[in-house]
């Protein structure tokens, strides 16, 4: 049994947790960088290996109806409520080792020290492996938080993957039911908050020389596909003044939306996925499918630019004959993180003899669904030129140990009756 009061060395410790991402890196569907889609063989294999680790570290483990993997270190009073956390298994195409995953590792390390060394908290730990955050698989971003909170996707499960199989159906043949989706919800009273740990996805705590930061609030965000319907014709015979073409009208708009985002510096949109019907040299596309995601710190402001940018669309769609449908995906609000939380995650980063800095974060996080049951706390990791959804996203070991040390002396000293107390 170790010292309850241990902390293992930042640099011994980081490097064991990068070889689990690495092994974890490798249940990926090939090509560059990591791919891992809900419910597939990798995904699969993922909770395999999460499943094994939870169980040396003295956890129970459950896979619930939405594919989370569930882990849970039991209190000294068994059954009291649980300090959450946990991040998306499931990556971006061709993404890196660290997005999601690195906050399910980084926590289940801290639960194994606590396990060796027989340490037993007032309240009960959980880690979770979300399922599918990024949505790469169905479109169905934030889709294991969703069903954690008790919103579960119902109207997803027919949205088919680009092998036609249908959601439900890859549920089925990961050993579960649909139908028992709604019972993967968890209540707030079980929960004491939630506290995710992830890579900071930008270029902040590396300028400031930080390996840690503590996230003030997380970016309004909003996800659209736009269809745009033309006529298909040869290339050759269509006159340029009687052409309904569907791609060149998508590039007014894509254009549009760079545009309208370069007009605010409180705003970032980002159009990353097309599609072209019928996709040959020679026709003219009679349909063109493109993806919109927008951010902002400031829901006003994002809520004018979804408004400006759909006129903007119905504008182009008229002037060019076109066809358009808009597809609100879906809209997360953004959300604060709870004071009590960041004060009891700085006190911990303080006590690791790191200077406190609190941030914004431009990106997603399972954390805004969680927020809908529960109070949040978020700890970034430093990552190498803020460079992540990119094969080259990376971290030093000496950062993960050093996040695992100040997540470790947050739990110690964990004080839930702090709850709503203000900064
Ligand atoms: O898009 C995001 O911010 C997250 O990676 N899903
Ligand atoms: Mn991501
Ligand atoms: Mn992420």
């Amino acid at each position: 049994m170790t010292d309850p009061s241990s902390l293992p060395p930042a640099a011994t410790w980081g490097q064991e947790i990068l070889d689990r991402l690495e092994l974890l890196a490798s249940q990926s569907e090939g090509g560059p960088g990591v791919t891992r889609r809900l419910a597939t063989p990798e995904h699969r294999a993922a909770h395999d290996l999460l499943a094994g680790w939870m169980a040396e570290a003295g956890m129970s483990v459950s896979l619930d109806a939405a594919a989370n993997t569930v882990g849970r270190y039991e209190a000294s009073e068994p059954g009291a409520p649980a300090l959450m956390m946990g991040s998306h298994q499931d990556t971006v195409r061709q993404g890196g080792r660290y997005d999601g995953i690195m906050g399910v590792v980084i926590p289940l390390a801290c639960v194994k020290v606590l396990h060796d060394a027989g340490e037993r908290l007032p309240f009960a730990l959980e880690v979770v492996a979300f399922s599918d955050e990024e949505g790469l698989r169905f479109g169905t971003g934030f889709f294991g938080s969703a069903a954690i909170i008790g919103q579960p996707r119902i109207e997803d499960l027919e949205r088919l993957d680009e092998e036609g199989v249908s959601l439900a159906q890859a549920l089925r043949d990961f050993g579960l039911d649909p139908e028992d989706l709604p019972g993967a919800a968890r209540h707030p009273e079980e929960l004491h908050g939630f506290v995710e740990v992830h890579i900071e996805q930008g270029p902040v705590l590396e300028a400031e020389g930080l390996p840690v930061g503590i996230v003030t609030d997380i970016t309004h965000g909003a996800n659209m596909n736009v269809t745009l319907t033309g006529v298909a014709g040869h290339a050759g015979t269509v006159p340029m003044n009687r052409r309904q073409d569907a791609l060149a009208g998508a590039a007014e708009g894509i254009q549009a939306v760079e545009a309208r985002c370069r007009a605010s510096d409180r705003l970032v949109g980002t159009v990353g996925k097309l599609t072209v019907e019928p996709g040959a040299s020679n026709v003219i596309p009679g349909g063109c499918g493109f993806s919109i995601d927008l951010r902002s710190p400031d829901a006003d402001l994002l809520k004018q630019a979804v408004g400006d940018l759909e006129a903007r669309l119905s504008e182009i769609a008229a002037t060019r004959e076109l066809g358009l449908e808009i597809e609100r995906r879906y809209k997360l609000p953004g959300c604060p993180c709870s004071p009590w939380l960041m004060d009891q995650l700085e006190a911990a980063v303080v006590a690791e003899g790191i200077a406190p800095r609190r941030l914004f974060s431009g990106a997603g996080h399972d954390a805004m669904a969680l927020r809908q049951i529960a109070d949040i706390g978020m700890l970034f990791v430093r990552c190498t030129g803020g460079i992540s959804h990119n094969p080259a996203e990376a971290i030093t070991s000496e950062d993960a140990g050093v996040a695992a040390r100040v997540l470790l002396r947050f739990l110690r000293s964990f004080d839930p009756a702090l709850r709503g107390a203000a900064s």
